[in-house]
C-alpha cells in the first residue's frame, strides 16, 4: 500500500508539459523519409483521367473560336471541357464575383485557362493544352500591365480605400522637416514545393468527393457546388497536407478544385488537374506589388508630426483577397511607431495580369516597409542613426498608444524587445566597426541595420475568427482530434495535438490529428492570417475540455472522492488514493455510458470592424519582434551577402519553441527573397510572364542563410487569453528582413558617405544595387568632394 501510494504521489509532481516543449513536427520523419502523402500521393482509383489547362496567349482580347475537332483529335484525349460546359455558376471568386473559372467570351490576361483537356493520360493531357495558341482564336485589345497605367486611367477591383486620423496635410505644411518620395516594392510567388492541385472523384446520390491542397477546405465545398449548381452537403473536400501554401492556396486553389469537380462530374469518372510549375507561375497570382507617393514631416529629431501616402497596388484582372489585403497594408503603415497625424490612401489597381491574392504578411509588410523606408531616409536627411529615430516614434506606453484605426496599443513590449536586441547583437559597437571598415574598403561595402515588427493578429474580416474541432477519446485511451485547420508544414496540427494532450493529461503521442474535412467540422476559415493555433487551438481545447469535464465527474462518481482529488496527467488518471493508466480508466468510462468525443466551438472576442470609416478593433493582439542584419556588397558587381542576422521575436508564451523558431528563421529566409532575390518581369508589351520558372525566378536557397544566424523568442506572455498565451507566428517574422534591405541600402549610402539617399527599389537585386551605387557616386561627385565623416 505504501509503495502504491508513493509512486503516484512522486510522479504526479514531476512537471508534466505537453505544451510549452519543443516537439518535431508530428510528420517530421515522414516529410524527410519521402513517406508523407500529398495529394498526388493518394493511390489513384481506377479509371482516373487526367486534366491540364489550354492557356490564353494573349493578355486582352474577345474569344472568337476554340478549335474543339483538332484538340478533340490528340492521342489520348477523351474530352475537351469549356466555360459552356459548367453546370453551375463560372465564377471561384472568394469575395466578388468577377474570377471566372474558364475564360467565356473574353480573356483578360496572358495565362487565363480557357479550356480544359482531358485525357487518359497527364502528359497527353498535357500536349492538347499546349495547343492552345493554335486552337483560340482571339481578337486582341490593348492590355493594362502596370498599377501606375491603371490608376492613371483610374481602373480598379474595388473603390479606393481611405484611412485618416487628424489633419495630415496642413501638419505637413507646418512641420520643420518635409520629405516627398516614391517607392517600389514588387510582388513575389508563393513557390510551394507542391503545386497547385486537385483530385475529383464522383459519389452516388450525384455528390463529389474533392482531394484538394488547400488552406480553405470549406471554400473549396462551396466554390465546387456553386458550379455544379448542387447544394453544399453533397460535396466533400479533405486536405491532409500541404506541401507549403503561404496564402496562395487561400483562396486560389478553388479553380483547380472546381476544374477538377466540373470535368469528373461531366465524365462521371475520377479526374485529377496538377499544375506544373510553368502553369502554376502563369495561372495564379502572388503578393502584390506594390508602388507608393509619400509625404512626411518632421522634427529636429526625426518625430514624425504627419505622413500621407498613396499606395498603389496591381491587383491584376479580378478582385481576388485584394481589398482585405489592401486594408491589412493601410492597418500596418503605423508599423510600430505613433503617427498623429496621417492620411492613407489604398489604389487597388485592375490590370491584365493574374489575380494577386494572399502570401504571407498579406499586405501588413507591405504597408509596413513603407514606412521604415521613410524612417530610414529621415534619419539619413538628418544625419542621425536611423535607430534613435525609430525610438523617438515607437508607440509609447500608456500615452501615444492608439492606432490610426483607433485601436489601442495596449501590449507594447517593442522598447524591451529592442533594447534586449541592440545589447545582444552589439548593435551599437559595430555601427563603428561597419563606418571603420567602409573607410579603408574602397570596393566592398559593409552596411548594418535594425528594423521593428508590429504585426495585428486576427482575421481583418471579424466573422472569419472562429473555429470547430471534434475530439475523439476511443476505448484503449488512444485520441484522435479534428479541427477546421489545414496543416501546410507550419505545425499547426503539432500545435493542436498538444493543447488537446495538455487537457487530457496524456502524452502527446498518443494524439493524432486527422485530414481537414468539410464532413467533420463544417463552415471552417482559411488557415490563414496566423490564426490557425490561436482559433483551432481553442476549440481542440474547448472539446478536450468537455471530455476531461466528463472523466473527472466519472471519476468521482466512480472512486468516491471528491473532484480535487482527481488528476489526468502522466497518461495516468490518480483519484484519491487510486491510480491507473488513462487508456483502462477511459475504458471504465465507456462501460459507464460517458461519452468520450466532443465538439468544441472559439470566436475570438472583442473584435469589431467598421469599412466605412476603416475604424475598430480588428486585431485580438498584437505580435512584435525586431531584427538586426549586417551585409556585404560589391559597389563593382552588385553582388552582396548577408553576414550576420540576430532576431529576437515575440511568441508569446510559445505553445512550442522549436516550431516557432524554425517559422521565425523561414519567414525571415523567405521574406528576404521577396526584397533582394525574387523578381517578377512581366513583358512590357504583351503581359507574358517572363519570369515563371526557377531558371529565371530565384528564390533564396541554403547557401543565402548566414553563418551567423542568432534566433531567439522574446520571453513573454500574450496579455489576452489566448490559447495558453501563446502568440500567433507564422506571418509575423516576414518582416524581420525588412533589416536585410535596409542593411543594403545603407551599404549603397556609404557610397556616399550617407549624403545621399539611394534610389535603391525592392527587391534589390544584383542589378538594382548596382545602378543604385552609379547613381549615388554620380549625385556625390556632382555635388563635390565630400569631407570626411
Ligand atoms: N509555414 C510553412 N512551413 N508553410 C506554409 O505554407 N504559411 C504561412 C505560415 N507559415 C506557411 C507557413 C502563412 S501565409 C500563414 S497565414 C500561417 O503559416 C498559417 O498557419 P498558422 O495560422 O497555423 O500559423
Ligand atoms: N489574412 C488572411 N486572409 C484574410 C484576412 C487576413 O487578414 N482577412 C480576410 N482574409
Ligand atoms: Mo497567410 S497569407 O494569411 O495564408
Amino acid at each position: 500500500m505504501d509503495q502504491i501510494l508513493q509512486k503516484p504521489l512522486r510522479m504526479k509532481d514531476v512537471a508534466w508539459v505537453q505544451v510549452g516543449a519543443g516537439q518535431s513536427h508530428e510528420s517530421a520523419r515522414l516529410h524527410v523519409s519521402g513517406r508523407a502523402n500529398y495529394t498526388d500521393d493518394i493511390p489513384e482509383l481506377q479509371g482516373t483521367l487526367h486534366a491540364a489547362l489550354g492557356l490564353s496567349p494573349v493578355a486582352a482580347g474577345k474569344i472568337d473560336s476554340i478549335d474543339l475537332a483538332m484538340l478533340k483529335s490528340m492521342p489520348g484525349v477523351v474530352d475537351i471541357v469549356l466555360a459552356s460546359d459548367i453546370p453551375g455558376v463560372n465564377d471561384c471568386g472568394p469575395i466578388l464575383h468577377d474570377d471566372p473559372i474558364l475564360a467565356a467570351d473574353q480573356v483578360q490576361y496572358l495565362g487565363q485557362p480557357v479550356f480544359v483537356a482531358i485525357a487518359t493520360t497527364r502528359n497527353a493531357a498535357r500536349r492538347a493544352a499546349f495547343l492552345a495558341r493554335k486552337a483560340i482564336t482571339i481578337t486582341p485589345s490593348e492590355p493594362v500591365l502596370t498599377a501606375r497605367d491603371a490608376h492613371r486611367l483610374g481602373q480598379y477591383v474595388v473603390p479606393p480605400m481611405k484611412l485618416s486620423r487628424g489633419d495630415a496635410e496642413s501638419e505637413l505644411g507646418r512641420a520643420k522637416h518635409r520629405l516627398d518620395g516614391v517607392i517600389s516594392v514588387g510582388g513575389q510567388e508563393q513557390f510551394y514545393l507542391e503545386g497547385q492541385i486537385a483530385y475529383a472523384s464522383p459519389a452516388d446520390d450525384g455528390g463529389i468527393k474533392v482531394w484538394s491542397s488547400t488552406q480553405h477546405p470549406t471554400e473549396m465545398q462551396l466554390v465546387i457546388s456553386h458550379s455544379l449548381g448542387i447544394s453544399a452537403n453533397k460535396v466533400h473536400v479533405e486536405c491532409r497536407r500541404m506541401g507549403g501554401g503561404f496564402g496562395g492556396k487561400e483562396s486560389q486553389s478553388a479553380l483547380p478544385a472546381s476544374v477538377a469537380a466540373i470535368c469528373a462530374n461531366k465524365l462521371n469518372s475520377p479526374v485529377k488537374l496538377r499544375y506544373d510549375r510553368d502553369d502554376d507561375f502563369m495561372v495564379t497570382g502572388r503578393r502584390h506589388g506594390f508602388e507608393y507617393d509619400y509625404s512626411v514631416g518632421f522634427d529636429d529629431e526625426g518625430r514624425i508630426l504627419a505622413a500621407q501616402i498613396d499606395m498603389i497596388t496591381n491587383a491584376g484582372f479580378s478582385a481576388d483577397l485584394s481589398a482585405p489585403v489592401m486594408t491589412r497594408a493601410l492597418c500596418h503603415f503605423d508599423n510600430a511607431y505613433w503617427l498623429p497625424h496621417v492620411l492613407i490612401k489604398g489604389f487597388c489597381a485592375k490590370t491584365n495580369t493574374q489575380s494577386n491574392t494572399a502570401f504571407r504578411g498579406f499586405g501588413g509588410p507591405q504597408g509596413a516597409l513603407a514606412m521604415e523606408i521613410i524612417i530610414d531616409k529621415i534619419a539619413r536627411h538628418l544625419g542621425r542613426d536611423a535607430i534613435d529615430v525609430r525610438k523617438v516614434n515607437f508607440y509609447g506606453i500608456g500615452r501615444n498608444n492608439v492606432t490610426p484605426y483607433q485601436q489601442a496599443v495596449t501590449d507594447n513590449v517593442i522598447h524591451q524587445l529592442s533594447d534586449d536586441l541592440l545589447e545582444s547583437s552589439n548593435y551599437r559597437a559595430r555601427r563603428k566597426t561597419t563606418a571603420e571598415f567602409n573607410r579603408t574598403s574602397p570596393i566592398l561595402k559593409k552596411g548594418l541595420a535594425f528594423s521593428p515588427v508590429k504585426f495585428g493578429i486576427s482575421f481583418n474580416v471579424t466573422h472569419f475568427n472562429q473555429a470547430g474541432a471534434l475530439v475523439h477519446v476511443y476505448m484503449d485511451g488512444s485520441v484522435l482530434v479534428n479541427h477546421g485547420g489545414t496543416e501546410m508544414g507550419q505545425g499547426l496540427n503539432t500545435k493542436v495535438a498538444q493543447v488537446v494532450a495538455q487537457e487530457l493529461g496524456v502524452d502527446v503521442k498518443n494524439v493524432r490529428c486527422t485530414a481537414t474535412d468539410t464532413q467533420k467540422v463544417a463552415n471552417t476559415s482559411a488557415t490563414a492570417a496566423s490564426t490557425g493555433a490561436d482559433l483551432n487551438g481553442k476549440a481542440a481545447q474547448d472539446a478536450a475540455r468537455q471530455i476531461r469535464n466528463r472523466l473527472l465527474q466519472f471519476a468521482v462518481d466512480h472512486f468516491g472522492c471528491s473532484i480535487e482529488d482527481v488528476m489526468l496527467q502522466n497518461d495516468m488518471v490518480y483519484a484519491g488514493d487510486q491510480e491507473l493508466p488513462f487508456g483502462e480508466f477511459v475504458m471504465l468510462a465507456y462501460r459507464a455510458r460517458i461519452q468520450l468525443w466532443s465538439d468544441g466551438f472559439y470566436t475570438t472576442p472583442g473584435l469589431h470592424w467598421d469599412p466605412a470609416t476603416m475604424s475598430g478593433r480588428p486585431f485580438y493582439y498584437f505580435a512584435y519582434g525586431a531584427a538586426v542584419s549586417e551585409v556585404l556588397i560589391d559597389t563593382l558587381t552588385g553582388e552582396w551577402m548577408l553576414l550576420r542576422a540576430d532576431i529576437l521575436h515575440d511568441a508569446g508564451k510559445s505553445l512550442n519553441p522549436a516550431i516557432d523558431v524554425g517559422q521565425v528563421e523561414g519567414a525571415f529566409v523567405q521574406g528576404m527573397g521577396w526584397l533582394t532575390n525574387e523578381e517578377l518581369v512581366w513583358h512590357p508589351k504583351t503581359g507574358a510572364l517572363l519570369t515563371h520558372a526557377p531558371s529565371t525566378y530565384k528564390i533564396p536557397t541554403a547557401n543565402d542563410v548566414p553563418t551567423e544566424f542568432h534566433t531567439r523568442l522574446f520571453r513573454n506572455e500574450s496579455a489576452v487569453d489566448s490559447i495558453f498565451r501563446s502568440k500567433a507566428v507564422g506571418e509575423p517574422p516576414l518582416l524581420l528582413p525588412f533589416s536585410v534591405w535596409l542593411a543594403i541600402c545603407d551599404a549603397i549610402s556609404s557610397v556616399g558617405d550617407h549624403k545621399i539617399q539611394p534610389p535603391l527599389r525592392a527587391p534589390a537585386t544584383a542589378e538594382a544595387i548596382l545602378t543604385a551605387v552609379e547613381q549615388v557616386k554620380k549625385a556625390s561627385a556632382d555635388i563635390g568632394a565630400l569631407p570626411p565623416r
